[in-house]
């Protein structure tokens, strides 16, 4: 029964209150732009002309709409508990106040998948973007030092149950030694996080504005030459092999989700918030408003400047730019390094937050205590930072991108839909715990936040649900040979625990 113990909500008020070991340095707009900094890269950059050529086409615009919505209630639900309990751990420290330490864990774990992967994987987009714009100035790195050394191709007839097809069979070796650009830029984010958190945000603030100048800059002059036919038909009709109508919106909108990742890592920059009860809610939302309105807008000028059907390449944004001929050719150039420059800030705000995750994990006697050392003079989480930073190396050095970008996505919507059950079970359990924000309409917004991120799940294929679950297999494995002796909650060390329920 001590697997469903959980945290008094007024213990981890005061554990925040009173553990001053990392820098409050953050105010509301650094908060706000880590979350740009975190959302806008590789799902804007890179998967929205996918999406639009293969799944949705002009009807894209819908797709981001729909994802947008599911984010706005998990978001608002995000946004009640950050304030109400502004602990770095984010998601995982909601699920221990309110499911119980086994579901904390598994949240804990299953934000691995969110964070680490997404780290990794933007990653090698960001690689792929530097290959394309060194090449440009006739700069070419050798193929075997930019690309993965192995693929996974997933057999066609492959059974959601059979692990041996799944994880073992299907890797081919592609020839390539180590995706060198990748690891770069993963070792030089780690050092700058190890360093300190102004400094990081600093960089970060750098970014998102050169990134929002891009996007800004594409929407004013791509205006101007939208032609209206290419929006016509808006919701192309379903073609021979089942995509587009209206199941293609759905499909697009589960692939362009992972634009949106990024806004929840807010959340765990909690104990280097200023006045977190205020500030996290401000960050949350308006970064995530902020982003919503810029892919409605970047999708609609992308599918009136290009006819969706040419919109399958991996810079989509630049080719629609390219299609104005010669003398917009200085923004092909802007935007290029405007992509380089964004995906690096969604590096940073994902390993940014998957050590912090560690950190809380660790004072909770989840993990060892290693994960939650603090550099005396940086006061940074830095063992936990250079961990994270060498994992999510050997990911970006070795992985191809397209095999981790659904995992990202489906463990992030397990992520929100706790969250999103949580805030309603609390609203029942812990009436009157103080909450500087709360959810509109709880039990409205909770369950359609709970329901979206299921229908969206649901449109993720069997073989990403399979390899969720034998993550969170290996996850219990690892709690109950580790975790669960260690749990200082159980130890009574840290605060005062409910009974179990
Ligand atoms: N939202 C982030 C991106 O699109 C993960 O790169």
């Amino acid at each position: 029964m001590k697997l469903f113990r959980r945290k008094h909500t007024a213990d981890l008020q005061a554990e925040a209150a009173k553990d001053q070991s990392l820098n409050r340095a953050l105010g509301p707009i650094n908060l706000t732009s880590l979350g740009i900094g975190g959302i806008i890269g590789a799902g804007i950059f890179v998967l929205t002309g996918h999406a639009a050529a293969q799944h949705a086409g002009p009807a894209i615009v819908l797709s981001f709409i729909l994802a947008g919505i599911a984010c706005a209630f998990a978001g608002l639900c995000y946004a009640e508990f950050a304030s109400m309990i502004p602990i770095s751990g984010s998601a995982y420290t909601y699920g221990y106040a309110t499911l119980g330490e086994l579901v904390a864990w598994i949240i804990g774990w299953d934000l691995i998948l969110d964070y680490f992967f997404a780290a990794g994987t933007v990653a090698v987009g960001w690689g792929g973007y530097v290959v394309s714009f060194l090449k440009d100035f006739g700069i070419t790195i050798p193929v075997a030092f930019t690309s993965a050394p192995y693929n996974h191709v997933t057999p066609p007839d492959a059974q959601w149950w059979n692990l041996w097809q799944l994880f073992v069979k299907g890797w081919v070796s592609t020839g390539a030694v180590l995706n060198v650009p990748a690891m770069i830029i993963v070792g030089v984010i780690t050092i700058l996080l190890v360093i300190g958190i102004k400094e990081s945000a600093n960089f970060n603030n750098l970014i998102v504005a050169l990134k929002l100048a891009v996007i800004l800059t594409f929407i004013g002059v791509g205006i101007a030459y939208i032609n209206k036919s290419n929006w016509h038909p808006f919701v192309p009709v379903v073609d021979a092999v089942g995509n587009f109508g209206w199941h293609g919106v759905l499909r697009a909108a589960g692939v362009i989700f992972f634009a949106y990742i990024g806004f929840d890592a807010v959340s765990t920059a909690a104990q280097e918030s200023k006045n977190p009860q205020r500030n996290l809610p401000i960050g949350l939302l308006a970064s995530l408003a902020i982003c919503t309105v810029l892919y409605i807008a970047v999708s609609l000028v992308l599918t009136g400047v290009v006819n969706y059907t040419q919109l399958n390449v991996p810079a989509p944004i630049a080719v629609a730019v390219s299609s104005l001929g010669p003398k917009l050719a200085w923004l092909t150039f802007f935007i290029k390094i405007g992509a380089i420059a964004g995906l690096s800030s969604v590096i940073l705000v994902m390993m940014l937050a998957q050590a912090r995750i560690f950190f809380t994990m660790s004072k909770d006697g989840l993990l060892p205590p290693v994960f939650g050392a603090v550099h005396p003079k940086f006061r940074t989480p830095w063992l936990s930072q250079l961990l994270t930073g060498a994992v999510a190396m050997l990911i970006a050095g070795l992985f191809p991108i397209g095999l981790l970008g659904e995992l990202v996505s489906i463990g992030t919507l397990l992520a929100f839909a706790i969250v999103c059950t949580g805030i309603f079970v609390l609203r029942f359990t812990d009436p009157k715990i103080q909450r500087p924000f709360r959810v509109p309409a709880f039990w409205l917004v909770a369950p359609l936040g709970v329901g979206f991120c299921f229908f969206l799940m649901s449109g993720l294929p069997a073989d990403t649900w399979a390899r969720l679950i034998v993550w969170m297999a290996i996850g219990l494995i690892v709690y109950f040979a580790y975790g669960h002796k260690h749990s200082k909650l159980h130890q009574g060390v840290t605060g005062k625990s409910d009974q179990p329920r």
